[in-house]
């Protein structure tokens, strides 16, 4: 039930220049206070946390291609202000309902040329941090125009710690860098060799979601909310005055993005808080995202599923027919091995649809089912993919009618290979093949430089295509999952069939890189999932490539408990079962967390957190009082106490506890685990050794 409270004191001042100076707005509990500003025509903004200033003087506004006259100087001709509280329930999601309450000032600015421009800037002050963009209304003389620049800039108070990827315009693929700000730019001069398609922008730029931590103690996030027809925005450093300015990412030929008023921006977002679980639990970026436009959203179901998938990663099967394109080809490892084949057959699938069945998980991903595949790589080819034909080993009709009967759905790889241009003709009709043959499901995949050549995978255009995807997926009721799409703003309140994107570096990159550093899965959530779940595709029990490839030295770079823990800690309403189906038949004992743990949430708490360092979380399973608890350590052994203060008073719990042996690491012994049970209540505290690279999982079911 959605209720509304919607006080409006806003009073309308058709008012002349220079009204009001300086005009603050404070957050509905006082402790974020946003100042907005006009000095000498120049509009910006400050804003201060509990008192402490955390942006100083922050500029606003545009540059505007053939308009030099646009915004120099600018005039306060209205201001807007109201109090909203909003609470709203989700399709799926980590809480059952969430609470939007902010207060809003809205102010409408007129430039001073000869034919005068407006634009408003709309703020909402949250308890959690601010989120603002800009509205172009419809009027006279303003209509069509490109954007050169947009001037917002976020004025940091020091030389702050801060998470954060190299800017790019290509990839998010990269590990994460933690340094001081000024540090970036000399930290970027080694690239990363394993990211095939990168657009690397030189000098002190970083991507958003950039988490900050200052010497003060006081965390941030910067990111962007509902990023619809406008570029992906990153972020460029002044090494002298800590102020990070917005680049956006440009089209083939240098614009940057084409409006027609009335439009607006996405938001800029700013969490803050002291307590760094906060920035995690934050809704912030949700909240600032449309209402779901889907009237029956009865087809989009959270799920867990197995797959196709990390046979090619680890270079033991292929994609393609003839038994050559595999992810650890370049390594040549593939070739090395004994057995490379074609994975996506119709007896290796019905073998994963069956151990999908037996083990209650309602999605197979098929990859390398569809021809093309011999053609996909490197090679800026436009027709690859028909998204349609199968390979003749592949009974595209006859697997999804088997999976079907056992209530299971076949999700359907459309890999692009960054065609784009290919896809968009291509959709329509492989859309209505899935619901012919009743898929219900589709991961993308845009692996490599894009056509349209000369686009970016985070322009403009490219932006359009991926929500383009997702609302025609909608109209078929297909659920979406992408993989190298631009980041995530929480579009997925609006479009709840966007159930997931990869969008950083995921588990893949263990199985052909140097991988992830052991930290990696505690900054995720900090970072890239600020904006929206991530397809990570946790759960590799057998940790060392060596396994199957003698000789190969890459591994997964946690514990096999931690594997378990991420289906806690890294949100997403679609969770890979990711292992081989012998690597879990070999350890049942362990492989029970996975078929226990939920994939939709009531309720989350977020228990322990520190960005780089551990984090630990518990979730309420939807429609039932069973936890699940995942915590995880970076590259440092650490203990970890649960408070289980969540559970219900007076009420017993029956916990099993999953975690890594004494001796267990992740270089050394990742395997290793031990398995606990025991009875506890609201008042247990529990303190568990997490090994180096390490981390548990607790799920607790209330006693019968
Ligand atoms: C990269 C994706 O992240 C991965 O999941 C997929 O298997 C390959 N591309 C092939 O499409
Ligand atoms: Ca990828």
């Amino acid at each position: 039930m959605k209720k509304s409270v919607v006080f409006l004191w806003a009073f309308m001042m058709a008012c002349s220049a220079l009204f009001a100076e300086s005009i603050p707005m404070t957050s509905p509990s006082g402790k974020v206070n946003l100042s907005f500003n006009l000095q000498n025509g120049k509009p910006t903004y400050t804003l201060s946390y509990k008192g402490k200033s955390v942006m100083e003087e922050s500029s606003l506004g545009f540059s505007i291609k053939d308009m030099a006259d646009f915004g120099l100087s600018y005039t306060l001709t209205n201001i807007e202000k109201k109090s909203v509280d909003e609470p709203w329930t989700p399709v799926w999601g980590e809480t059952k309902t969430i609470q939007n309450k902010y207060n809003q000032l809205i102010v409408t600015l007129t430039d001073n040329a000869k034919t005068p421009h407006i634009i408003k800037i709309n703020f909402k002050i949250y308890d959690d941090g601010v989120g603002f963009r800009y509205e172009f209304p419809e009027q006279e003389n303003l209509m069509h125009f490109i954007i050169n620049d947009e001037l917002t800039s976020f004025n940091l108070t020091g030389d702050h710690k801060i998470w954060w990827i190299p800017g790019d315009f290509d990839t998010n693929e990269y590990a994460y860098y933690t340094s001081k700000i000024t540090e970036v730019e000399k930290k970027t001069q080694k690239r990363d060799g394993n990211i095939f398609t990168a657009t690397p922008i030189a000098g002190s730029f970083v991507q958003t979601p950039l988490m900050i931590k200052s010497a003060e103690g006081i965390y941030m996030n910067i990111h962007e909310a509902a990023l619809i027809n406008y570029p992906c925005m990153d972020l460029k450093f002044d090494v002298n005055t800590f102020n990070a300015t917005t680049t956006l990412a440009p089209d083939a030929v240098g614009n940057k993005a084409y409006m027609r008023a009335p439009a607006q921006t996405p938001w800029r977002t700013i969490v803050v808080s002291d307590d760094a679980r906060e920035i995690i639990a934050s809704k912030m970026i949700l909240n600032l995202n449309e209402p779901s436009k889907i009237a029956d959203a009865t087809y989009i179901k959270p799920m867990k599923y197995v797959g196709i998938w990390l046979e090619m990663h680890l270079g033991v099967s292929t994609w393609d027919y003839a038994g050559s394109q595999s992810a650890s080809d370049a390594g040549g490892e593939a070739k090395k091995a004994t057995k490379v084949k074609h994975g996506a057959t119709t007896e290796n699938t019905k073998k994963y649809i069956d151990f999908a069945a037996e083990n209650g998980f309602s999605g197979v991903l098929v990859e390398g089912w569809n021809t093309g595949w011999e053609d996909w790589f490197g090679k800026w080819k436009e027709d690859v993919f028909d998204f349609v034909t199968p390979y003749p080993d592949f009974d595209v009709k006859g697997l999804n009618q088997y999976a079907r009967s056992k209530n299971i759905t076949i999700i359907t790889h459309h890999e692009t290979s960054g065609s784009v241009t290919n896809y968009e003709r291509w959709m329509d009709t492989a859309y209505r093949q899935m619901n012919a043959y009743g898929s219900t499901a589709l991961k993308s995949g845009y692996v490599g430089r894009i056509i349209p050549r000369g686009e970016y995978h985070d322009g403009q255009w490219m932006v359009n295509h991926y929500l383009r995807a997702i609302k025609k997926a909608s109209d078929y009721n297909i659920m979406v999952v992408a993989h190298e799409p631009v980041r995530p703003t929480g579009l997925h309140r609006t479009y709840p069939n966007f159930m997931a994107a990869e969008a950083a570096r995921g588990q893949e990159f263990n199985f052909w890189s140097e991988g992830n550093p052991p930290e990696h899965e505690t900054i995720l959530p900090f970072t890239r999932i600020m904006g929206g779940p991530m397809d990570y595709t946790p759960g590799i029990f057998k940790i060392k490539k060596s396994y199957y490839i003698p000789g190969a030295k890459e591994q997964v770079h946690t514990t096999l408990t931690k594997q378990l823990a991420l289906y806690v800690t890294l949100y997403s309403p679609v969770q890979m079962v990711t292992d081989l189906p012998e690597n879990y038949k070999a350890k049942l004992d362990a492989f029970q967390f996975i078929k226990d743990v939920a994939v939709d949430w009531d309720d989350t708490k977020i228990l322990l957190a520190e960005p780089g360092d551990y984090l630990a979380t518990a979730r309420k399973a939807k429609g039932t009082n069973n936890w699940f608890i995942g915590a995880i350590s970076d590259e440092n052994a650490r203990t970890m106490t649960i408070d289980f203060s969540f559970l219900d008073k007076g009420k017993k719990y029956d916990i099993t506890i999953y975690k890594d042996a004494q001796d267990a690491s992740w270089d050394n012994n990742p395997e290793a685990y031990k398995i606990e049970k025991m009875t506890v209540t609201s008042k247990t505290k529990l303190t568990v050794n997490v090994a180096r690279g390490g981390g548990f999982a607790i799920s607790a079911f209330p006693k019968k």
